[in-house]
């Protein structure tokens, strides 16, 4: 069964075309994309920077609302929920972001951004407490590392408590919008390790965006490659990196040395 079902989503901003400028230019960030994700897989979402990555993770945990299409999260039309009924599906649909620094909140302890998830709930504290112990543990830190401030953490631990926040509340869906691109190469492998690792235990099922197409490849079971806003092709991991079909796909790979010019 499809855990998450994208039907023709699109998604546009209205800028300034310059700052003191009264004209508004309209940027279609993400344009008709549709697709699915089965239960327990991992779908890598790749194209580069600007092509309407993050705007689409957004689309789907509902920080951002589409101009037009659905998201069906298990067969629920989650777009027409209002955030109250969405309430209790927010758990079930959580996001991990690039940049730790700038989505942990700097006045918070690590346990309560970690605990954060679980206030919409009426948990009884001594309840939050164990599961916040267990989950510090399970990404790779210690009880100790609850007391701290996010910048009292290395980059690493950082993004290892941006991962124990989003699973703090059992989520089944995890949209994880570039989680290693900010780290240097040694910390991206470990944490690229503890997300398969967290992958088992929980069962989770991933969205995994990167702009990097080695770390894609070596997360992914099913690749969608996004241009300029749409998804121009998507296939078994294997199938995109050793016959893509579309121009774009050849492109990157071409650009990244992972096809041969035999190939071009
Ligand atoms: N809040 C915003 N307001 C206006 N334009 C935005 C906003 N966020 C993103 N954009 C624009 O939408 C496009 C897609 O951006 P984004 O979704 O962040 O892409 P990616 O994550 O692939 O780098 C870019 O052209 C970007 O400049
Ligand atoms: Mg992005």
């Amino acid at each position: 069964m499809a855990i998450l079902r994208l039907v023709n989503i699109s998604k546009s901003y209205e800028n300034k075309a310059r700052v003191f400028s009264a004209k508004v230019r309209k940027v279609e960030a993400v344009k008709s994309v549709s697709f699915s994700i089965k239960q327990g897989e991992t779908l890598g979402l790749v194209g580069e920077s600007g092509c309407g990555k993050s705007t689409l993770s957004k689309l789907i945990v509902k920080l951002l609302q589409p101009d037009s299409g659905d998201i069906f999260f298990k067969n629920i039309n989650i777009t027409q929920l209002k955030e109250k009924k969405f309430r209790s599906l927010r758990r079930k649909i959580q996001i991990v972001f690039q940049d730790p620094y700038a989505s942990l909140s700097p006045r918070l302890k690590v346990k309560e951004i970690i605990a954060e998830p679980l206030s919409a709930f009426n948990y009884e504290k001594q309840y939050i407490l164990k599961r916040i112990q267990e989950i510090i543990t399970q990404v790779g830190l210690n009880s100790g590392h609850l007391e701290a401030f996010p910048h009292q953490l290395s980059g690493g631990q950082r993004q290892r408590v941006g991962i124990a926040r989003a699973l703090t509340s059992f989520p089944e869906l995890v949209i994880l919008d570039e989680p290693v691109s900010s780290l240097d190469l040694s910390t991206q492998a470990q944490i690229l390790n503890l997300l398969v690792s967290l992958q088992n235990i929980y069962k989770l099922t991933y969205l995994f965006i990167s702009h990097d197409l080695s770390v894609v490849r070596c997360m992914s079971d099913r690749v969608a490659v996004m241009y300029r806003g749409t998804i121009v092709e998507q296939a078994e991991a294997s199938q995109i990196y050793e016959w893509p079909v579309h121009p774009y796909t050849k492109k990157l790979l071409l650009s990244k040395c992972w096809l041969r010019t035999a190939q071009k």
